[in-house]
C-alpha cells in the first residue's frame, strides 16, 4: 500500500510498514541469529529457550525503527544492525519476564505457547537475564568507536531500568486491580512519582493536566513507560549510530515517546477487541485481570482519539529531518492502523 503525506504544503511518497519490513526483516533475523550463537559455556537448553522466544517471530517493529531512524539521519543500515538487535533483545526479555505467572500470566506469545510454558519458570527467566546481558555485549563490542558504544549502553541501559521500563512494569503490577478497588469504594492513593512530586517525571505529568494524582495519569505514567521507553530509545539509538545532530537527537526521542505511547494504547484497544489469530497472544485478559487501561480509563473513542493526535505528534516532531524522515512517517501510521 502506497499513501501519501502532506507536510508544509509537500507530498511525500512513502512506503508502507510491509514494504519497509520486507526490506529489513531478513537483515533482521540473520542478525539476531548469529548475535545469539552461544559458546559451550552456555547450557544447551538456555540457549534453546532464548533462540525459542527470539527468533522467527514479532514484528520486529523496535529494530526496523532504529534502522529507519539512522538512515532518516544519514547512517548505514550495516553499522545501524548491533544497536537494532540490541533492542529486540531487550524487548524480548522484557515480553519473556512480562508473561510469567508472578506478572501477567500468559500461555501464548507471537503465535506460541510462551516461553515459561515450554522450559518452564526458572529457564524462562533465566533466558530474560540472558538477553538482557547480550544485548549490551553486543552494543559494547559491535559499536566503534568505544565513546559512541558508551553512549549507546547508557541510552538503552537508561531505557531499559528502573525510571523507565522496569518502573513502568512495576507501578503496572500495583496499578491491577485499582480500578475495581476504587468502584468498590476504596480510595486509592497513587505514589509520589507517577502524581507529579518527584522530579524525574514531573515534566511529563505537567504536559498532560492539573489535578496530580488522577487515574488518567496514572495510566499515562505507566504506558510511557512500559512501553515508550524501548520506542524513544530506539530512535535515538538509530540517530546516535548516524551521528545525528543533537537536534536531530531530541526531535527522534520525542518522535519515539509519542509514538510508543501512542503504540501502548493500540495494544489496549487490540486486547479488548482484537483478532486473536492476527495478534498472536491470547486477548481479551485485561479486562479479566483488572488491568489499568486506556480504553478502560477513558473509553475506546478517546483512546483512539489520542493515540490519533499523539502519531501526528510525532510525526510532526521529525518533520525537521526533511525528505528521510518518510519511513518514520510510515511506521507512526502503521502504529495507528495495526491488527497485530
Ligand atoms: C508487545 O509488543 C508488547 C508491548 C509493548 C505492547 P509488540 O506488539 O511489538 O510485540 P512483538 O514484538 O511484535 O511480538
Ligand atoms: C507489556 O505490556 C509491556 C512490556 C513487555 C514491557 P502488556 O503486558 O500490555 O503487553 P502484552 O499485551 O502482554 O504484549
Ligand atoms: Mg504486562
Ligand atoms: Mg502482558
Ligand atoms: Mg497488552
Amino acid at each position: 500500500m502506497k499513501w501519501t503525506h502532506r507536510r508544509g504544503g509537500v507530498i511525500a511518497r512513502v512506503r508502507s510498514f510491509e514494504e519497509i519490513a520486507a526490506e529489513f526483516s531478513d537483515l533482521i533475523e540473520l542478525a539476531l541469529d548469529h548475535f545469539l550463537c552461544f559458546g559451550s559455556g552456555c547450557p544447551p537448553k538456555l540457549a534453546e529457550a532464548i533462540r525459542y522466544a527470539t527468533l522467527g517471530a514479532g514484528k520486529r517493529f523496535r529494530p526496523i525503527l532504529v534502522l529507519s531512524a539512522a538512515r532518516a539521519c544519514g547512517g548505514k543500515i550495516r553499522l545501524a544492525l548491533p544497536a537494532a538487535c540490541a533492542v529486540e533483545m531487550v524487548h524480548t526479555y522484557s515480553l519473556i519476564h512480562d508473561d510469567l505467572p508472578a506478572m501477567d500470566n500468559d500461555d501464548f506469545r507471537r503465535g506460541r505457547p510462551t516461553c515459561h510454558r515450554v522450559f518452564g519458570e526458572g529457564l524462562a527467566i533465566l533466558a530474560g537475564d540472558a538477553l538482557l546481558a547480550r544485548a549490551f555485549e553486543v552494543l559494547a563490542t559491535e559499536i566503534s568507536p568505544p565513546e559512541l558504544a558508551a553512549r549507546c549502553c547508557a541510552t538503552l541501559a537508561r531505557a531499559a531500568g528502573p525510571e523507565e521500563l522496569v518502573g513502568g512494569q512495576a507501578d503496572d503490577l500495583t496499578a491491577t486491580g485499582s480500578l475495581r478497588r476504587q468502584s468498590a469504594g476504596e480510595s486509592c492513593q497513587w505514589p509520589p512519582h507517577v502524581s507529579g512530586q518527584s522530579s524525574f517525571n514531573q515534566h511529563q505529568v505537567q504536559e498532560d493536566s492539573a489535578d496530580g494524582g488522577s487515574t488518567a495519569e496514572l495510566v499515562r505514567a505507566i504506558h510511557r513507560r512500559k512501553t515508550a521507553s524501548m520506542m524513544w530509545a530506539s530512535a535515538r539509538l538509530g540517530g546516535l549510530v548516524a551521528e545525528a545532530s543533537a537536534a536531530f537527537l531530541a526531535a527522534l526521542e520525542t518522535y519515539g515517546r509519542k509514538l510508543g505511547l501512542a503504540f501502548q494504547i493500540v495494544d489496549d484497544l487490540l486486547d479488548a477487541a482484537g483478532d486473536p489469530q492476527k495478534v498472536g497472544k491470547k486477548l481479551r485478559k485485561d479486562h479479566d485481570q483488572g488491568k489499568l487501561t486506556y480504553p478502560a480509563v477513558f473509553g475506546v473513542a478517546a483512546s483512539r482519539q489520542e493515540a490519533t493526535q499523539l502519531i501526528e505528534e510525532a510525526c510532526e516532531a521529525v518533520s525537521i529531518l526533511g525528505a528521510g524522515a518518510g519511513d518514520l512517517l510510515s511506521l507512526a501510521y502503521f502504529v495507528l492502523q495495526r491488527q497485530k
